[in-house]
Parts: structure tokens; C-alpha cells; sequence
């Protein structure tokens, strides 16, 4: 069956949420920062500190790639992975199903404010601001949109994810 791609922005809850889908579909779970970690031997901010957000963003690329080469995973993408084209032709052309988990900017922003020294494109509200809004273009270009309404338990938030799943033939 068909992958299944969560995207949007940091702190929305993409890899809480995929772990639980994963469980509850019984697939396969990817985090796509941790699958990078692992294969380079460094955490996400030491290739950005060493190699540079490019090294990263051609990382990120390569195991994207990977996982097109399976099938029934959940992937958790990073923030930025959906926001190139060829990443997104990628998860589509190979079938996958693409799911936007879009809580209201103010979630998002004080789950960032709560700190993960592992995200270096967290800098402050104003540049983080900027980024989702540049970004909130690409993001609503996935398969589904889930809106977590108020509630931002991931297991509330993945029964949402599977029953939207649940309408789309080659996802479910
Ligand atoms: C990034 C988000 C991070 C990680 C990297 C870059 C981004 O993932 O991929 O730090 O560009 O938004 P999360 O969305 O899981 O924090």
C-alpha cells in the first residue's frame, strides 16, 4: 500500500502522530531527521553547524528517496522537506499519500518557544513566522489537510489522520 507523508511545519506534531498512525495501521514508522542522524552520525544541528543546510537539505533528499522503495511506511518528514518541488513530485509520483497536520500558528509557536536544541531553524518568532508563512503555500499542497482543532493529542490527532485515510482507496 501506498506511504503515507506527514508534513508541515516544526512543532506541529508530525512524529508523535505518525508513531501512533504507524501503530494503529500496523506499518512500518520513518522519522526522516532520525533516519538522517543515523545514517551521518550526527545530530540534525551538528550537519547544519558542519556541513551545512545543503549537505542536509541532499540528506534529506537521499533518504526521501529511500523510502519511496518501500512501501507501507509512515514517514514523519522534517519541516522544510515538503517545501522542495522534486521532494514533493517524489512522495506523489511513488503514490504516496501526503498528510498537512495544521495547527493554528500559536501552537505551533509555543511548542517551539518550549525548546528542542536540535532544531537549527529555530531562531526566534520572527524568523519562524516568516518561514511557516512562506511556506504554508507548500504545505497546502498535500493530499489531505488534518486540522487538529483544538486538541493536539497525538492520539486524537492520528484517529483524525486515519479516518481521513480511510477514504483514500490505495492509503487504508
Ligand atoms: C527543519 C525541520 C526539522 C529538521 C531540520 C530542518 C525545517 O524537522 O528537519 O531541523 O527546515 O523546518 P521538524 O519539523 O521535525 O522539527
Amino acid at each position: 500500500m501506498a506511504n503515507i507523508y506527514l508534513v508541515g511545519f516544526m512543532g506541529v506534531g508530525k512524529t508523535a502522530t505518525g508513531r501512533v498512525v504507524a501503530g494503529r495501521l500496523d506499518r512500518s514508522f520513518v522519522d526522516l531527521d532520525e533516519a538522517i542522524e543515523e545514517r551521518m552520525g550526527l545530530s540534525i544541528r551538528e550537519i547544519f553547524e558542519i556541513q551545512g543546510e545543503g549537505a542536509f537539505r541532499e540528506a534529506e533528499s537521499a533518504e526521501l528517496d529511500r523510502t519511496a522503495l518501500c512501501a507501507d511506511l509512515v514517514v514523519a518528514t522534517g519541516g522544510g522537506a515538503f517545501s522542495s518541488p522534486s521532494n514533493r513530485g517524489l512522495m506523489h509520483r511513488s503514490g504516496g499519500v501526503s498528510i498537512f497536520i495544521d495547527p493554528p500558528w500559536d501552537v505551533i509557536f509555543d511548542r517551539l518557544r518550549a525548546g528542542d536544541a536540535n532544531r537549527p531553524k529555530w531562531i526566534d518568532e520572527h524568523h519562524a513566522r516568516e518561514l511557516y508563512l512562506a511556506r504554508l503555500p507548500d504545505y497546502r499542497r498535500a493530499s489531505i489537510r488534518i486540522d487538529p482543532d483544538g486538541c493536539e493529542d497525538p492520539d486524537v490527532v492520528a484517529e483524525k489522520v486515519c479516518r481521513a485515510l480511510a477514504e483514500v482507496p490505495c492509503a487504508s
